[in-house]
């Protein structure tokens, strides 16, 4: 699935297809993907997929809201500001990339 979920999400307002998950916006309009996408030319993180099948819902949790734990020289920003309701649809999404 990786690749044309990546294109879906990288649209902004091709959310049509995208079947329920709120994550998969949200991830789309905090730009997750500037970050996290298979790009020519060099990218600045790994891509997202398989995520959910590497790491368990805690874990994703934690990267969420505190990259540096798990890298501790990541660039990723936190994002423990999010409403606790947005973050757990973040992890659900990432689930879903197995
Ligand atoms: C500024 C760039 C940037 C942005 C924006 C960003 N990340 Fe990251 N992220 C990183 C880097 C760098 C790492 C460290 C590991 C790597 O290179 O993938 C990381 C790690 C992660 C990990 C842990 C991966 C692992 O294998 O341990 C997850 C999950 C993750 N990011 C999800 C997200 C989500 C969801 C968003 C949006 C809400 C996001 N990231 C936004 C750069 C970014």
């Amino acid at each position: 699935m990786g690749l044309a979920l990546v294109l879906l999400l990288a649209c902004p307002g091709s959310r049509a297809q995208v079947q329920g998950p709120q994550g998969a916006e949200l991830a789309g309009r905090l730009g997750c993907l500037a970050c996290h996408a298979n790009r020519p030319g060099g990218r600045l993180a790994a891509p997202l997929d398989g995520v959910g099948a590497r790491l368990t819902a805690g874990e994703l949790a934690i990267a969420i809201a505190y990259p540096r734990q798990r890298h501790p020289r990541a660039k990723m920003p936190s994002y423990a500001y999010l409403p606790p309701m947005e973050q757990a649809a973040l992890v659900e999404f990432l689930q879903t990339l197995k």
